[in-house]
């Protein structure tokens, strides 16, 4: 067997690790042989490339040179990479995960400027092909980068959540679309360069502007957005680079990408289409200032104890806070304890709490809550109503009645879960500041819910206390 065959067979059977990676990633239960699958797959693939690449310049000077280089450059990517993950906090996850998506963004316009300025080895009768290939991967590229650089910046609120709305915006999107396929036309004709520097700079602005002009409410569709553009981008410098893995799983990530984010369009009741074309078709958001305001009723860890002891059923509705607070394990024991003293109690997570798709169900899941009493937001919504007690635990936009009950709301016809029914509502937070929508919350003044101000980690070890 020969190199190249040896080759080929790691990455057909890296390419079925990556696919087995996904289907386990589908479930709670089989997730971390999903990860274990993706792991070897990875390593297989980076060792089958590095392998190639040293066999190719075997008995050449460039040896050492480029294997040196490479060892370098791994080093200090995976060192890099190694401390941010052991210390980002899971709730700066979706800003890490925007920002890497834009390296692989920008890995796409690099690979693809390579391609346009070594295109002399390519036969003459495959340059139409290769000259639409590098037009088309820096074009995905360049707009992965800057799209998901806003994203790192909305995310992490060093820029408002709020969305852009440049006048005509609609009209600029598909314009510049148009100006790309027009551009691509020509330059497979005629490669001058300067269109390869135009095309780089309409998508540098297209990606910025397309994200800039989504709203905060809409940003968990925008990061798996940005996952399927990052794998579009990494299967256009497959092509360029000739490496068929990098083909396969840029489609993977590409396609899941898609598919969750139409998942996540599904569970927050917005058009697919409106939001992968930035916001298309929505209206401008009610301006600051048109607050509710009304009377608020506050309680104390200890009167809320005394009326948990005495409720029959619980429902616990975990948010962004509760990961703020890392209140997890506290609200497990709590759980725990109601549960021995025959309260039925079960969690209700809303597809987009948190921060990124999952986020509520792996603290609960690392605070060892069993799964089978957390339920989605479809499982869970007509029980409310028959239920004695809701613990609102650091969320707020993903129970605000506004989205069921006020057409004007800008998070309007978002399915959210209905707290509000429950016989009583008790709402952990720190203040009276709005959620991650920047959306005044009408829970707070209603005559069945009560406040319980403070860090909610806090707050729920005085009710265990109390208990
Ligand atoms: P949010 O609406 O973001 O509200 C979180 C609440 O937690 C805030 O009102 C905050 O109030 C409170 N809080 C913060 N720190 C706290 C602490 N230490 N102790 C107690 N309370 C604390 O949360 P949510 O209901 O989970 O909704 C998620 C939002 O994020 C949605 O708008 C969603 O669209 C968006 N989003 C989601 C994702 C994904 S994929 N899940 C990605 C990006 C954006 P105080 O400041 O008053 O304490």
């Amino acid at each position: 067997m020969n190199v190249e065959m040896l080759m080929t067979a790691a990455y057909i059977v890296a390419a079925l690790m990556f696919i087995m990676s996904l289907a386990g990633l589908s479930k709670h239960e089989t997730s971390r042989g999903g990860l274990a699958f993706g792991i070897v797959g990875m390593v297989l693939a980076l060792v089958a490339t590095v392998a190639s690449l040293v066999l190719n310049l075997l008995g050449t000077p460039q040896v050492l040179i480029g294997l040196g280089l490479l060892v370098v450059v791994i080093l200090i990517g995976a060192g890099i990479g190694l401390w941010r993950a052991r210390v980002v906090a899971m709730t700066g996850m979706p800003e890490l995960i925007a920002l890497l998506h834009s390296f692989v963004g920008l890995a796409a316009v690099l690979v693809g400027w390579n391609g346009a300025l070594a295109s002399e080895d390519v036969p003459a009768n495959l340059l139409g092909i290769h000259h639409a290939e590098v037009f088309i991967g820096v074009f995905i590229g360049a707009v992965t980068f800057t799209g998901s650089i806003v994203a790192f910046l909305k995310l992490s609120a060093r820029i408002s959540s709020r969305p852009l709305m440049l006048p005509g915006k609609n009209a600029l999107n598909i314009g510049a679309l148009v100006v790309f396929v027009g551009l691509t036309a020509w330059y497979v004709i005629t490669p001058d360069l300067w269109l390869l520097i135009a095309v780089t700079a309409l998508a540098l602005l297209l990606g910025w502007h397309l994200v800039a002009s989504i709203g905060g409410g809409d940003m968990p569709v925008v990061v798996s957005m940005l996952n399927s553009y990052s794998g579009w981008a990494a299967a256009a410098a497959g092509f360029l680079l000739n490496n068929d893995l990098l083909i396969v799983t840029g489609a993977l990530v590409g396609s899941s990408g898609a598919y969750l984010s139409y998942i996540m369009c599904r569970a927050m009741n917005r058009s697919f289409i409106s939001v992968i074309a930035g916001g298309f078709g929505i209206e401008k958001p009610a301006a600051a200032g048109e607050e509710e305001t009304g009377e608020i009723q506050e309680m104390d860890a200890a009167s809320v104890a005394e009326m948990l002891s005495a409720a029959d059923s619980v429902i616990i509705t975990p948010g962004y806070g509760m990961a703020v607070a890392q209140a997890q394990y506290p609200v497990a024991e709590l759980a725990s304890q109601l549960m021995t003293k025959g309260v039925k109690v079960r969690f209700g997570i809303h597809p987009v709490a948190g921060r990124l798709p999952g986020h509520m169900n792996v603290l609960l899941a690392e605070a060892k809550v069993p799964y089978d009493i957390v339920l989605e937001l479809d499982e869970i919504n007509d029980d409310f109503a028959s239920t004695s007690v809701v613990l609102v635990i650091g969320a707020n936009d993903t129970c605000n009645p506004a989205a069921a009950e006020d057409p004007n709301s800008p998070i309007a016809g978002m399915p959210v879960l209905h707290v509000w029914e429950a016989s009583n509502v008790i709402v952990f937070k720190r203040s009276m500041s709005s959620g991650y929508a920047g959306v005044q919350n009408p829970l707070f003044f209603r005559e069945n819910a009560h406040m319980l101000f403070g860090d909610a980690k806090e707050r729920v070890e005085d009710i265990l206390k109390a208990l």
